[in-house]
């Protein structure tokens, strides 16, 4: 067992039991570079304001560096006892360049410190999210562009209601990433100020330069108030919802794609890279990609409100409690991360089946809005029209027919308004193409709005 580096006012060694139920080196290994990191800063501040020497400064900082290339070639003892990756950190250097090492904390406590380390470490997972994120646009917006003029129904309430092009359903989707992507950078914001030297909670005696260290690590901002510094977790909150409500546009996609997969729908069939079998039923190909993905929203939610809880009666500042943080913070990046590659991977491999989707189009009386529109546009009042179709509707399915495969008597016999020319708007296409308005789908308004995206993609992706 290692000696603790903060027993000098214990006369009893901590139960083995304490130990492993206060020690988080398990989950908080991960941030170890960024401690370092942000230690060699420390130091070098410690040097320029003259806390400490230059000489103690570069021993400390050597010391650092041997430390980190043990951790990442898989070459450094860690021990329960040691609590978390800052004592880990910190024992290691003792023993590697002796007493000078005492020295490293001078002027902050774990508690600025840990923060610190979240803060870089969330800082630069963000921008592997966006990363991601534009990834998975791309990913939308190239399928939307190969099947530009496929059209299928477009549901609400789960019935068929009026026919859209599969481009400007999946457009819909890259508005979804795309808000999802601003979200995180808006976060980003927040989660780039600088909390050391807020040290405990009140700040510290010694003439620190915070400013120099925070232009060391990049940060534009430094924290304003220590306590608000140790004991703010907001920037994780706001990350984790974000998260959360990218986890709803993955797991609606998951939901449509298992619905569309089914023999059912039968719009879809997932490439059998992505697809997985029945142990008992030799014909089955199950969507288990997509099922995952919508259950495992339910985890991510379940690491917000977690969160949420554990600071809701927190009072200030620093409290044990928020060591908590990051078991919910790394589990959430973690399936966030899986989750959006595996769609990047999975969605250009997406048989589409065309012929099922216009099957689906032509049957329903999609055009029934269409006729009452005609109405309209030939003097009837928006509401006569519609029970004028409704009723036409209802004769249509006694006969089993479509509203397009009546005869013109028969139409007639709702409307002297009908003529001839209805025909021409009942088609698929022309449903399509008339809904111009901004944001409808007709196909010229989608070609432009893949184009914007295209655009946009090229500025971020840097091509
Ligand atoms: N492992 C702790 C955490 O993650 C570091 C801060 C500990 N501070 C303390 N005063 N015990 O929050």
């Amino acid at each position: 067992m290692a000696k603790k580096l903060w027993d000098g006012r214990f006369s009893e060694k901590t139960d083995r039991i304490v130990e492993d139920f206060t020690s988080s080196i398990d989950i908080d290994k991960r941030l170890y570079s960024y401690d370092i990191q942000g230690s060699i800063a420390h130091c070098r501040m410690l040097a320029k304001t003259s806390i400490i020497s230059e000489e103690e400064a570069s021993s400390l900082i050597e010391g650092l560096g041997v430390i980190k290339r043990e951790i990442d070639r898989g070459d450094f003892q860690f021990d329960q006892s040691l609590e978390d990756i800052h004592m880990h950190i910190e024992a290691r250097l003792i023993e590697k360049v002796g007493k000078v090492a005492q020295k490293l904390h001078t002027a902050r406590s774990r508690n600025d410190q840990v923060v610190l380390d979240v803060r870089m470490y969330l800082r630069d997972e963000t921008l592997h999210t966006t990363h991601r994120l534009v990834m998975l646009q791309k990913v939308i917006v190239d399928l939307a562009k190969i099947h530009i003029d496929v059209v299928l129904p477009g549901y609400t309430h789960l019935q068929r209601a009026q026919p859209v092009l599969l481009s400007h359903h999946l457009m819909a989707y890259y508005e979804m990433f795309l808000r999802d992507a601003h979200r995180f950078s808006d976060c980003l914001k927040r989660i780039n100020v600088m909390p050391l030297g807020s040290a405990a909670l009140a700040g510290t005696t010694y003439p620190i330069d915070r400013e120099y260290v925070a232009e060391i690590l990049g940060f534009p901002e430094i924290s304003a108030n220590s306590m608000d510094a140790v004991s703010d977790r907001d920037f994780i909150i706001e990350f984790l919802s974000a998260a959360s409500i990218c986890m709803v546009h993955l797991s609606r996609m998951s939901e449509e794609l298992i619905l569309w997969s089914s023999s059912e729908f039968g719009f879809v069939e997932l490439p059998d890279s992505f697809a997985t079998g029945s142990s008992i039923m030799p014909q089955k190909k199950n969507p288990d990609v997509p099922e995952l993905v919508r259950g495992k929203t339910g985890r991510v939610f379940g690491d917000l409100i977690s969160l949420l809880t554990v600071m809701k009666s927190l009072p200030l500042s620093y409290n044990r409690d928020m060591q908590e943080d990051k078991t919910a913070l790394f589990s959430t990046l973690d399936i966030l991360a899986e989750c959006l590659e595996i769609y990047i991977k999975m969605l250009p491999k997406l048989k589409i089946n065309k012929q099922a989707m216009r099957h689906a189009t032509s049957t329903g009386f999609l055009n029934a809005t269409d006729m009452a529109d005609y109405l309209v546009t030939k003097g009837m009042a928006f509401r006569q029209a519609h029970d004028c179709v409704g009723k036409a509707v209802a004769y249509a399915s006694s006969k089993k027919k479509e509203l397009d495969e009546l005869t013109l008597k028969e139409l007639k016999s709702f409307s002297s308004h009908i003529k001839k020319d209805i025909f021409d708007i009942l088609t698929i296409e022309q449903m399509i193409n008339r809904r111009k308005s901004f944001g409808g789908t007709a196909l010229k308004n989608v070609r432009a709005a893949i184009n914007k995206a295209e655009k946009g993609l090229a500025v971020n992706i840097g091509d």
